[in-house]
Parts: structure tokens; C-alpha cells; sequence
């Protein structure tokens, strides 16, 4: 099936557009694997051809389509800045945020394909149950967890250095993007996977924290970090360029040898 958002009699108004702008468009062709568990037995492949600009993200254009063609299209998002994680999907076969990916970083000349992420129960067009991802995330306690009190009024005082050694993995916005790309996570449903890793890496090497050995024991579990390959699919697709990898390797390292 093939819709075209473009309406020739208003082609003419879109070219006096793009003159007074100086911005030119393109009509582009999106293959969106679609599902509606009410009607379809299998997900189906439906394209759209959509105008667009260069600086658009690939989230415009979804809303072009579910805005002026059709509504039904279901797609998770809110921020539209790469800051709440609800929009990761596969766009050309790799995890990505689509408020996060121009359309001039992809090859227009081609179709762009975009699905839900895999690995995670479809639930509806590009929207997965997220579920199994977030029980995996509570079960390494990501929190903070102190024996003690700050004496009144102050604060749990932390040096620079300190604060570094876990800079990295503070910046997860729980997109499940690298979870969802990882060959064991998609195999083995009960592998914690990526994400869970990296927020456990977050509190373990917190000088804060007193609840690192406990983290340590539920990830040294036989669903736990030694299900990692080291395939590094998890780094390649964080959107917040943490890496995910090395976390989990440090993770191991500490499980192995202490912090
Ligand atoms: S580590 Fe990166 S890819 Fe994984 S959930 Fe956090 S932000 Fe998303
Ligand atoms: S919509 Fe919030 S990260 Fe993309």
C-alpha cells in the first residue's frame, strides 16, 4: 500500500514555500511495519511517501503521516529532544531515537524503514511492551541505598573524582535502545540486558552508596552479567554515547575482584 502525502494542487503552494525559505524539500518513501493485534495476524509493511525537509527528524515525519494521513498509526514519544527515551525504534535496521535522527543523515534516495524495537512483546505499529524491560531495571535496585544519615543540614559530601567514576552511566535515559539490540537479550528473555547493567554500574561505584555488594550478588546471577558477549551492539546504539560496553565490563571486573 502506498499513500502519497503530497497533493499535486498543492505542490505549487509547497515550491512558493520552499522559495521565499530558501529551504528545499523532499518527498521521501517510509515503509512502517505496522500491527494492530485487533485485526492483523502478522505484522504488514505499509510505505507513505512524505515531504520533507532536511533538518526534519525522522519523528516529523511520523507525525506528518499519523497528523494528515492516517491516525491510527501508533508511536511512543514526548519530549522530542532526546531527553525521555519513549521514542527508540529501528530505522534502517539500527536502534535509534526518532526525534534524534535528521532525515539528511539517512539515504533518501532509498526507502527508510522503520519498526518497533525487537526483543520486547509488539503491542501496537512501533510500540512495544516496555514491561520485561523496567522489571529488569527494578530488580538492580536504582536507587540510592545509605547506611547512614547525613548529619543535619548537610549534605553526603563526594569528591570530583568520585563523582566521575560514574559520570557516564548517569546520562541513561532508559530508551531501551541498547537492551533491545542485544543478540542474548533478543534470544534469552531472562538476561537483565544492557540498560539494567548500566544503572547498577551507576549506584556500585557511587561513594554514596552501600548497597554495592548486594547489586554485585543479583548480577552475578547466571542471568546476569556473564550472559554478555561483548558484541558491543549495546554502545553502537546508545543515543547518549555512553559506553555501555565498558560499564559492563567494569561491572564483571568488580563482581570479580571487588571495586
Ligand atoms: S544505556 Fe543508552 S541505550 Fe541503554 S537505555 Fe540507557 S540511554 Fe538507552
Ligand atoms: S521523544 Fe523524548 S527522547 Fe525522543
Amino acid at each position: 500500500m502506498s499513500t502519497a502525502l503530497v497533493d499535486p494542487d498543492a505542490v505549487s503552494e509547497v515550491e512558493e514555500t520552499t522559495a521565499e525559505t530558501g529551504i528545499q524539500s523532499f518527498l521521501v518513501t517510509f515503509i512502517i511495519r505496522r500491527f494492530n493485534p485487533e485485526v492483523d495476524e502478522e505484522p504488514r509493511w505499509v510505505d507513505y511517501d512524505v515531504e520533507v525537509y532536511s533538518t526534519d527528524r525522522v519523528l516529523d515525519a511520523l507525525h506528518k503521516i499519523k497528523w494528515e494521513v492516517d491516525g491510527s498509526l501508533t508511536f511512543r514519544r514526548s519530549c522530542a529532544h532526546g531527553i525521555c527515551g519513549s521514542d527508540a525504534m529501528r530505522i534502517n535496521g539500527r536502534n535509534r531515537l526518532a526525534c534524534k535522527t535528521l532525515i539528511k543523515d539517512l539515504d533518501i534516495s532509498k526507502p527508510i524503514y522503520v519498526e518497533a524495537l525487537k526483543g520486547l512483546p509488539l503491542e501496537k505499529d512501533l510500540v512495544v511492551d516496555m514491561e520485561p524491560f523496567f522489571a529488569a531495571y527494578r530488580e538492580v535496585k536504582p536507587f540510592l541505598i545509605a547506611d547512614s544519615k547525613p548529619e543535619p543540614g548537610k549534605e553526603r559530601i563526594q569528591s570530583v573524582v568520585e563523582r566521575e567514576r560514574f559520570d557516564d552511566t548517569t546520562k541513561c535515559i532508559l530508551c531501551a535502545a541498547c537492551t533491545s539490540s542485544c543478540p542474548v537479550f533478543w534470544t534469552d528473555g531472562q538476561y537483565f540486558g544492557p540498560a539494567a547493567i548500566v544503572n547498577a554500574h551507576r549506584f556500585i561505584f557511587d561513594s554514596r552508596d552501600d548497597a554495592g555488594d548486594v547489586r554485585m550478588d543479583i548480577l552475578n546471577d547466571k542471568e546476569g552479567v556473564w550472559r554478555c558477549r561483548t558484541t558491543f551492539n549495546c554502545t553502537e546504539a546508545c543515543p547518549r554515547g555512553i559506553e555501555v560496553t565498558k560499564a559492563i565490563a567494569e561491572v564483571k571486573q568488580a563482581v570479580l575482584r571487588g571495586r
